[in-house]
């Protein structure tokens, strides 16, 4: 099953990705993950994304279409992809079906996380991970169980992201609304987009996800045995 996830940053996608993987399986395709890797890596990807991603805009279409082409032709995704953070834009979305298309590879669902913007920047400030084993935790939502100790290593060291500050947060979540936002009616034409309320607690919306999986696939398995 080949799936992405959309939503809003802070919207929930690389936690209900994570979830889907173990799951299912499936591979999670993080552009956020990837552009980070390669700024930690000093990479020249990573020196022309670095400032863009730190002032919260979108880094350009034809660096992070490469970038997805060449993880997509990898072996690993024989059970299935999550794409998290891409597509982002029109160009990005319509690359993304020729892509596929040359692959003979298909979309099953795109799955789209409602949150209204003020649960973002709340989500989005208080978000932390391990530095040493890379477990994300949340002031709020999702602390360690013992303060200051990370619960699956027992690191006391954290880290908080360079594009989690307030100021761009707002330039963010104006790049979702202007550039991504505009590329859901291209899915739901399709009929492959499904909305999900990403306000509910995470359990919730793991269990909303996964009844549209067993949908979509109840449905694959009607139309292949026709
Ligand atoms: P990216 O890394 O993709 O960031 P994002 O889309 O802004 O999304 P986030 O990772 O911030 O949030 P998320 O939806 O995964 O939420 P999470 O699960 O962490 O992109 C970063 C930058 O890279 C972009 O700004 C851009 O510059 C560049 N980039 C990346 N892809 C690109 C592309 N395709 N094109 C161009 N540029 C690109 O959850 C957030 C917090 O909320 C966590 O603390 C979590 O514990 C908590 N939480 C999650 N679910 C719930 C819940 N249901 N209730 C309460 N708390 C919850």
């Amino acid at each position: 099953m080949n799936l992405i996830l959309l939503g809003p940053p802070g919207a929930g996608k690389g936690t209900q990705a994570k979830r889907l993987e173990l799951r299912h399986g499936l591979t999670q395709i993080s552009t956020g993950d990837m552009l980070r890797a390669e700024v930690a890596a000093g990479s020249a990807i990573g020196a022309e994304a670095k400032q863009i991603m730190e002032s919260g805009a979108l880094v350009p279409d034809a660096l992070i279409i490469s970038m997805i082409e060449g993880r997509i032709r990898q072996p690993d995704l024989r059970c299935g992809f999550i794409l998290d953070g891409f597509p982002r834009t029109a160009a990005q979305a319509e690359a993304l079906d020729a892509m596929l298309a040359r692959l003979g590879k298909s979309l099953d669902a795109v799955i789209l996380l409602r949150v209204d913007d003020s649960a973002l920047v709340e989500r989005i400030a208080g978000r932390f991970t391990c530095a040493r084993c890379g477990a994300a935790y949340h002031d709020r939502f999702h602390p360690p169980h013992v303060p200051g100790i990370c619960d699956i290593c027992g690191s006391a060291e954290f880290t908080r992201r360079a594009d989690d500050r307030a100021e761009t947060v707002a330039a963010r979540l104006l790049a979702y609304q202007s550039q991504t936002a505009p590329i859901l009616p291209h899915y739901q034409a399709s009929g492959r987009l499904h909305e999900v309320d990403g306000m509910a607690e995470m359990d919730a919306v793991t269990a909303e996800i996964e009844a549209v999986l067993a949908e979509v696939k109840t449905r694959g398995e009607l139309i292949e045995s026709r």
